[in-house]
Protein backbone atom coordinates (compact mmCIF):
# COMPACT_ATOMS: atom_id res chain seq x y z
CA UNK A 1 0.00 0.00 0.00
CA UNK A 2 1.21 3.15 -0.66
CA UNK A 3 1.10 6.29 1.67
CA UNK A 4 -1.82 7.64 0.04
CA UNK A 5 -4.78 4.95 -0.13
CA UNK A 6 -6.74 7.21 -2.58
CA UNK A 7 -3.50 6.35 -4.82
CA UNK A 8 -4.30 2.54 -4.79
CA UNK A 9 -7.92 2.98 -5.83
CA UNK A 10 -8.42 2.34 -9.99
CA UNK A 11 -12.59 3.63 -9.86
CA UNK A 12 -14.79 4.64 -6.95
CA UNK A 13 -17.71 2.17 -7.39
CA UNK A 14 -20.22 3.63 -4.62
CA UNK A 15 -19.82 7.09 -2.89
CA UNK A 16 -20.22 7.73 0.47
CA UNK A 17 -23.57 9.55 -0.06
CA UNK A 18 -24.74 6.62 -2.30
CA UNK A 19 -24.26 3.96 0.08
CA UNK A 20 -26.20 6.33 2.48
CA UNK A 21 -29.53 5.94 0.25
CA UNK A 22 -29.06 2.37 -0.13
CA UNK A 23 -29.06 1.77 3.71
CA UNK A 24 -31.83 4.33 4.37
CA UNK A 25 -34.30 2.82 1.26
CA UNK A 26 -33.09 -0.88 2.80
CA UNK A 27 -33.66 -0.05 6.60
CA UNK A 28 -37.23 1.47 5.60
CA UNK A 29 -37.99 -2.41 3.82
CA UNK A 30 -36.40 -4.33 6.93
CA UNK A 31 -38.14 -1.82 9.21
CA UNK A 32 -41.88 -2.95 7.40
CA UNK A 33 -40.62 -6.77 6.27
CA UNK A 34 -39.98 -7.64 10.26
CA UNK A 35 -42.79 -5.53 12.01
CA UNK A 36 -43.50 -7.24 15.29
CA UNK A 37 -40.98 -9.50 14.78
CA UNK A 38 -38.29 -10.75 17.29
CA UNK A 39 -35.29 -8.92 15.02
CA UNK A 40 -31.46 -10.56 15.50
CA UNK A 41 -28.79 -8.78 13.12
CA UNK A 42 -25.85 -10.95 12.56
CA UNK A 43 -23.26 -9.13 11.16
CA UNK A 44 -19.97 -11.42 10.02
CA UNK A 45 -17.34 -9.67 11.34
CA UNK A 46 -14.94 -7.71 10.01
CA UNK A 47 -16.33 -6.42 6.79
CA UNK A 48 -19.89 -6.23 7.53
CA UNK A 49 -18.97 -3.48 10.31
CA UNK A 50 -19.22 -0.36 8.71
CA UNK A 51 -22.21 -0.79 7.01
CA UNK A 52 -24.20 -2.73 9.36
CA UNK A 53 -23.65 0.73 11.73
CA UNK A 54 -25.09 2.63 8.55
CA UNK A 55 -28.10 0.26 7.83
CA UNK A 56 -29.20 -0.20 11.56
CA UNK A 57 -29.54 3.52 12.39
CA UNK A 58 -32.50 3.24 9.49
CA UNK A 59 -33.90 0.63 11.35
CA UNK A 60 -37.26 1.76 13.20
CA UNK A 61 -37.93 -1.13 15.12
CA UNK A 62 -36.73 -2.67 17.95
CA UNK A 63 -34.19 -5.04 17.42
CA UNK A 64 -30.46 -6.90 18.40
CA UNK A 65 -27.05 -7.11 17.19
CA UNK A 66 -25.03 -9.81 17.35
CA UNK A 67 -21.53 -11.33 15.28
CA UNK A 68 -19.68 -13.94 13.94
CA UNK A 69 -16.51 -14.41 12.30
CA UNK A 70 -16.39 -17.30 9.79
CA UNK A 71 -13.62 -17.51 7.67
CA UNK A 72 -13.16 -19.15 4.63
CA UNK A 73 -9.23 -20.24 3.84
CA UNK A 74 -7.31 -19.26 0.88
CA UNK A 75 -5.65 -16.42 -0.47
CA UNK A 76 -6.16 -12.99 0.04
CA UNK A 77 -8.46 -12.92 -3.14
CA UNK A 78 -9.80 -15.85 -3.66
CA UNK A 79 -11.51 -18.47 -1.35
CA UNK A 80 -10.51 -22.07 -0.96
CA UNK A 81 -14.23 -23.09 -0.37
CA UNK A 82 -13.89 -24.06 3.28
CA UNK A 83 -15.86 -22.29 5.80
CA UNK A 84 -14.32 -21.85 10.18
CA UNK A 85 -16.72 -20.23 12.52
CA UNK A 86 -14.21 -18.59 14.60
CA UNK A 87 -16.75 -16.91 16.55
CA UNK A 88 -19.85 -17.08 17.08
CA UNK A 89 -23.27 -15.77 17.95
CA UNK A 90 -23.68 -14.93 22.15
CA UNK A 91 -27.35 -14.27 21.58
CA UNK A 92 -29.29 -17.44 22.04
CA UNK A 93 -31.40 -17.37 19.35
CA UNK A 94 -34.06 -19.78 19.63
CA UNK A 95 -37.19 -17.51 18.57
CA UNK A 96 -35.31 -14.80 16.91
CA UNK A 97 -35.87 -14.30 12.97
CA UNK A 98 -32.20 -13.30 12.24
CA UNK A 99 -30.66 -11.26 9.36
CA UNK A 100 -27.39 -11.93 8.33
CA UNK A 101 -25.44 -8.72 7.22
CA UNK A 102 -22.60 -8.88 5.21
CA UNK A 103 -20.35 -6.79 2.93
CA UNK A 104 -20.17 -8.61 -0.42
CA UNK A 105 -22.23 -11.78 -1.65
CA UNK A 106 -19.12 -13.43 -4.03
CA UNK A 107 -18.52 -16.77 -4.00
CA UNK A 108 -21.18 -17.49 -1.68
CA UNK A 109 -19.43 -20.52 -0.33
CA UNK A 110 -19.23 -18.66 3.18
CA UNK A 111 -22.96 -17.60 3.51
CA UNK A 112 -24.09 -21.30 2.38
CA UNK A 113 -22.43 -22.57 5.16
CA UNK A 114 -23.18 -19.82 7.96
CA UNK A 115 -27.22 -19.69 7.12
CA UNK A 116 -27.57 -23.32 8.28
CA UNK A 117 -26.04 -23.32 11.01
CA UNK A 118 -28.05 -20.91 12.74
CA UNK A 119 -31.48 -22.31 10.98
CA UNK A 120 -30.08 -25.64 12.84
CA UNK A 121 -29.78 -23.68 16.27
CA UNK A 122 -33.33 -22.63 16.18
CA UNK A 123 -34.07 -19.33 14.64
CA UNK A 124 -37.25 -18.72 13.25
CA UNK A 125 -36.31 -17.49 9.64
CA UNK A 126 -32.69 -16.23 8.51
CA UNK A 127 -32.46 -14.18 5.84
CA UNK A 128 -29.20 -12.34 4.19
CA UNK A 129 -28.43 -8.46 3.54
CA UNK A 130 -25.20 -7.64 1.38
CA UNK A 131 -24.32 -4.29 0.93
CA UNK A 132 -22.78 -5.56 -2.58
CA UNK A 133 -23.30 -8.73 -5.07
CA UNK A 134 -20.77 -9.96 -7.42
CA UNK A 135 -22.75 -12.88 -9.21
CA UNK A 136 -20.41 -13.55 -11.91
CA UNK A 137 -18.32 -15.25 -9.40
CA UNK A 138 -21.02 -17.49 -7.32
CA UNK A 139 -20.17 -21.10 -7.36
CA UNK A 140 -22.91 -21.74 -4.32
CA UNK A 141 -26.12 -20.66 -4.63
CA UNK A 142 -27.31 -17.95 -2.24
CA UNK A 143 -30.96 -16.16 -1.43
CA UNK A 144 -30.31 -12.97 -1.15
CA UNK A 145 -33.04 -11.48 0.26
CA UNK A 146 -31.63 -7.69 -0.05
CA UNK A 147 -28.69 -6.41 -2.15
CA UNK A 148 -27.24 -2.68 -2.23
CA UNK A 149 -25.73 -2.78 -5.71
CA UNK A 150 -24.72 -5.65 -7.98
CA UNK A 151 -20.71 -5.11 -9.00
CA UNK A 152 -18.46 -6.33 -11.48
CA UNK A 153 -15.85 -9.10 -10.81
CA UNK A 154 -13.52 -6.49 -9.86
CA UNK A 155 -11.45 -6.96 -5.90
CA UNK A 156 -13.04 -4.38 -4.15
CA UNK A 157 -12.16 -1.85 -1.09
CA UNK A 158 -13.56 0.37 1.09
CA UNK A 159 -16.45 0.94 3.66
CA UNK A 160 -15.31 -2.21 5.68
CA UNK A 161 -13.87 -4.17 2.99
CA UNK A 162 -10.59 -4.73 2.49
CA UNK A 163 -7.32 -6.38 0.95
CA UNK A 164 -4.67 -7.68 3.32
CA UNK A 165 -7.01 -6.14 6.59
CA UNK A 166 -6.25 -2.75 4.92
CA UNK A 167 -8.17 -0.13 3.40
CA UNK A 168 -11.52 -0.85 5.30
CA UNK A 169 -11.49 2.74 7.05
CA UNK A 170 -12.24 4.06 3.45
CA UNK A 171 -15.58 6.17 3.36
CA UNK A 172 -16.38 4.76 -0.22
CA UNK A 173 -16.32 1.66 -2.01
CA UNK A 174 -13.37 1.60 -4.92
CA UNK A 175 -12.13 -1.41 -7.35
CA UNK A 176 -8.33 -1.57 -6.01
CA UNK A 177 -5.60 -1.02 -9.02
CA UNK A 178 -4.57 -4.45 -9.75
CA UNK A 179 -0.90 -4.11 -9.45
CA UNK A 180 -1.54 -3.96 -5.68
CA UNK A 181 -2.01 -7.27 -5.38
CA UNK A 182 -1.00 -9.06 -8.58
CA UNK A 183 2.73 -8.60 -7.07
P1 LIG B 1 -17.73 -15.54 -0.43
O1 LIG B 1 -17.71 -16.58 0.63
O2 LIG B 1 -16.82 -15.92 -1.59
O3 LIG B 1 -19.10 -15.14 -0.90
O4 LIG B 1 -16.99 -14.26 0.09
C1 LIG B 1 -17.30 -13.64 1.21
C2 LIG B 1 -16.15 -12.81 1.73
O5 LIG B 1 -15.05 -12.66 0.82
C3 LIG B 1 -16.65 -11.43 1.98
O6 LIG B 1 -17.23 -11.33 3.25
C4 LIG B 1 -15.40 -10.62 1.88
O7 LIG B 1 -14.76 -10.57 3.14
C5 LIG B 1 -14.52 -11.36 0.90
N1 LIG B 1 -14.57 -10.73 -0.43
C6 LIG B 1 -15.15 -11.19 -1.54
N2 LIG B 1 -15.00 -10.35 -2.58
C7 LIG B 1 -14.29 -9.30 -2.10
C8 LIG B 1 -13.80 -8.07 -2.68
O8 LIG B 1 -13.99 -7.74 -3.85
N3 LIG B 1 -13.12 -7.25 -1.83
C9 LIG B 1 -12.88 -7.53 -0.53
N4 LIG B 1 -13.32 -8.66 0.06
C10 LIG B 1 -14.01 -9.53 -0.73
MG1 LIG C 1 -12.60 -10.06 4.01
Amino acid sequence: MSNNMLNDIEEVLLTEEQIDKICREMGAQISADYEGKNLLLVGLLKGSIVFMSQLMKYITIPCKIDFMIASSYGSSTETSGVVEIKKDVTTPIEGYHILIVEDILDTGVTLSNVLPLLLEKGAKSVKIATLLNKPERRRCEVKLDYQGMEIPDKFVVGYGLDYNEEYRNLPFVGILKPCVYEK
